[in-house]
């Protein structure tokens, strides 16, 4: 059985110590999930909160890793480094990296590859955009980000992978995917893993569901067989919320 998962994202929000505060909050009140429960925070944040959540069920991924190894990378944070906080997640390829840092699909091959050689699990977001949704071009669209930089993977690679599917129109939003558009995209992602990767990986393959999700829609788009979890942005920043997701997972 796949792992069913809740993921928070919280990109740029929350100082160092409010991000220990939410993560003290949290693990105070996330004792014994029924499901994964992983937070993203911002690189400064992860030696402290991985730290803090050691003797807890969450764990803790970055948002972002460098696509370069080491070196001469002014500003970068490479894989290793992530790891070395004791942040075992890294999401990867989310549609705000795509569009504001130009991360195209070689990129992102490479980000995944050296998040996996420092044993970080990749959370990789695939997703079309609203002209993409009203083209009808969604699955053509999540077929070449998969293609373009996941599918090169060997099945032990692919078997560390999370998958996000996050419609940008439904990002930040309030415009949700309806539970139907979200499990007839994941049924079809799975349908693409399983060509590529076999019936059985397709179906051990996590598929989490972003995009306004929050405390009062995510059990009925949980209630989708293909839907194994949600990754929050906004509902992530506050812990009753956060719960509340977790809750319905
Ligand atoms: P919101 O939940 O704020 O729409 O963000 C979703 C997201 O981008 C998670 O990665």
């Amino acid at each position: 059985m796949r792992t069913k998962m809740v993921a928070g994202n919280w990109k740029m929000n929350k100082t160092l110590q409010e991000g220990v505060a939410l993560a003290t909050e949290l693990k105070e009140t996330v004792k014994n999930p029924s499901c994964a429960v992983v937070i993203g925070t911002p690189f400064i944040h992860l030696a402290t909160v991985a730290g803090l959540l050691k003797d807890s069920p969450i764990e803790v991924a970055a948002e972002n890793c460098a696509d370069k190894a080491s070196g001469a990378y002014t500003g970068e944070v490479s894989a290793a480094m992530v790891a070395s906080t004791g942040a075992t997640y890294c999401i990867l390829g989310h549609s705000e990296r795509r569009a504001y840092y130009h991360e195209t699909y070689d990129i992102l091959r490479e980000k995944v590859l050296l998040a996996l050689e420092n044993n970080l699990k990749p959370i990789f977001c695939i997703g079309e955009v609203r002209e993409e949704r009203e083209a009808g071009r969604q699955n053509e669209v999540v077929k070449a980000q998969l293609e373009g930089s996941v599918f090169n993977l060997t099945p032990e690679q692919w078997s560390c992978i999370t998958l996000a599917y996050e419609p940008v129109w439904a990002i930040g939003t309030g415009l949700t995917a309806t539970p139907a558009q979200a499990q007839e995209m994941h049924a079809y992602i799975r349908s693409l893993i399983a060509q590529k990767y076999g019936n059985e990986a397709a179906d051990n393959t996590t598929i989490l569901y972003g995009g306004s999700c929050n405390a009062k829609n995510a059990a009925e788009l949980f209630a989708n067989p293909d839907v194994d979890g949600g990754l929050i942005g906004g509902a992530s920043l506050k812990a009753p919320d956060f719960c509340t997701i977790i809750a319905a997972r």
